[in-house]
């Protein structure tokens, strides 16, 4: 679908928001789902790019969809240099969302991002409430960023938390360190019996993560970020390993069988 871009605003260093609109006709996206951005006409550089929806917004007859990214290739410095009117394609909302209906009983939830993955979990945590419909829900933050000038739209965030937690590689805001970290000190104040955690971020944050919750059972679902191609499940670029049922090796395809997964059904190395 063609996509027009009302606003591609650099937020802060070398990360934007890019507000698209589209046709009414695009299904409203749920949190955790992505899209595949791709430059209209040319396959390269942006070859279809994965990114989480980070709002969206129905106007009348016209959607309004928004993401937040990082400049860290040709792909996404390509992205950066377009400008308000431009088109890009736009194919989606793809993907398996948060599932917020899976711990019914939670009244502590935990949202955990490291870096750009906290766009969708500022989605998550502005549709939760609406979702749920649980007013007596806490929402917990733990943000963890480069550095604070990475820490993006932490504003927005403030607003929909309960509490919030802020750390930050460089020490140059909040805790010096990793976000992980901070989690780890508080794990003790979430009971596995009314607490769920819904984690965003690099690859080693969710490995961690993974392992402090093996003497601490709360429930997690995380999404991963991963390179993808066709982004519809028949390329297999974007496999990662997990485990089956039975605990076996296996395989998921991160575009089709995710992007968000429970975290135990990840092998994390
Ligand atoms: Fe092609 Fe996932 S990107 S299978």
């Amino acid at each position: 679908m063609n996509g027009i871009i009302v606003k591609n605003k650099r937020i802060t260093d070398g990360h934007f928001l890019l507000s698209m609109k589209l046709s009414g006709s695009f299904q409203t996206p749920r949190p955790g789902q992505f899209v595949m951005v791709r430059d209209k006409g040319r396959s390269d550089p942006l070859l279809g790019r994965p990114f989480s929806v980070y709002a969206f917004e129905r106007r009348e007859t016209k959607v309004i969809v928004e993401i937040l990214y990082k400049v860290v290739g040709k792909g996404t410095l390509f992205l950066s240099m377009l400008k308000r009117g431009d088109s890009l394609e736009i194919f989606g909302p793809y993907g398996h969302a948060f599932d917020v209906f899976v711990f019914p009983h939670a009244t502590k939830v935990v949202l955990i991002s490291g870096g750009i993955g906290i766009a969708p979990i500022a989605f998550l945590a502005s549709n939760y409430r609406r979702i749920v419909d649980a007013g007596n829900v806490e929402l917990i933050f733990y943000c963890g960023a480069t550095s604070a000038l990475a820490l993006v739209e932490v504003e927005k965030i403030k607003e929909l938390s309960s509490d919030i937690f802020i750390s930050t590689d460089d020490g140059s805001i909040g805790y010096h360190g990793v976000i992980t970290d901070v989690f780890s000190k508080n794990i003790s104040m979430y009971d596995p019996e009314n607490s769920i955690i819904y984690a965003c971020g690099p690859g080693p944050m969710l490995k961690r993560l993974s392992d402090l919750l093996v003497k601490n059972p709360i429930p997690c679902h995380v999404l991963i970020e991963e390179r993808m191609a066709c982004g519809v499940g028949a390329c297999l670029g974007c496999t990662v390993r997990s485990k089956d049922k039975n605990g076996r090796d296996a395989h998921v395809r991160v575009c089709k069988d995710g992007p968000v997964f429970n975290i135990e059904d990840i092998a994390w190395s």
